[in-house]
């Protein structure tokens, strides 16, 4: 083989190992790609349904139905405390209907929360979010089940709610904690509406 052929043949082998070593690169070098706060908090792990045991329940989905639960017990105490500047007004329509007996709506209310947050930081198909918008659903005008419009500071004591729901069931890092609260403040500008 003529030395010219021999450089030529080297040089495709190089080009071609370079080629497949570019195309493999995909499962060995690739960056890590962030864990969704979805995956950090429990993630697709199926568990036991603590409120239906012979039900399995995603571990992400469980945290996030967990703490939604927790923070409705906690509005309702506050509009129950009945003390100034409480959410009263603005959840009275659901509230006087569960403490009338009829609870379907908060079980739809806590399902609708769950899905709207695990649809939204990760969670797959098993979660999907069929209710109305941010905007609308904060709208007494097109949606009667809002009491009353909000502002920031009663904003502010639903976050705190949340905060609070998320120690009540364990979920304490600081970390988690502040990406929870990035979350619900990027939700401020649709929801906060007076
Ligand atoms: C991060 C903050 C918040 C998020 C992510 C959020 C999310 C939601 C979602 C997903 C719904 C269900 C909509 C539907 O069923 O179609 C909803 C309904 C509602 N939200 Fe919010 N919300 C937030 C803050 C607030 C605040 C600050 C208030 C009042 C002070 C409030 C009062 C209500 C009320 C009264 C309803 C209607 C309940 C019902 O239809 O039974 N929300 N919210």
């Amino acid at each position: 083989m003529k030395n010219f052929s021999k450089l030529a043949l080297m040089a495709l082998f190089i080009v071609s190992g370079l080629f497949v070593v570019s195309c493999n690169d995909d499962d060995d070098d690739r960056v890590a790609e962030p864990a969704s706060l979805y995956a950090k908090l429990g993630g697709t792990t199926l568990v036991s349904d603590p409120n239906n045991p012979s039900q399995m329940i995603e571990q992400g989905r469980l945290s996030y139905r967990s703490v939604v639960d927790s923070t409705i017990t906690l509005i309702v105490a506050d509009v129950l405390d009945g003390a100034e500047g409480n959410l009263g007004e603005h959840f009275a329509p659901i509230l006087s209907e569960a403490l009338s007996g009829n609870t379907t709506n908060v079980a739809i209310l806590s399902k609708n929360l769950t899905d709207f947050f695990s649809a939204n930081t990760g969670g797959g198909a098993t979660n999907v979010y069929t209710g109305m918008n941010m905007v609308a659903a904060h709208d007494p005008a097109q949606n009667p089940r809002m009491g009353r419009k909000s502002n920031d500071a009663n904003y502010d004591k639903f976050i705190g709610y949340v905060g609070a729901a998320a120690g009540l069931n364990g979920v304490t890092d600081p970390e988690l904690i502040g990406e929870v609260v990035a979350v619900l403040e990027s939700l401020r500008a649709p929801i906060v509406q007076e």
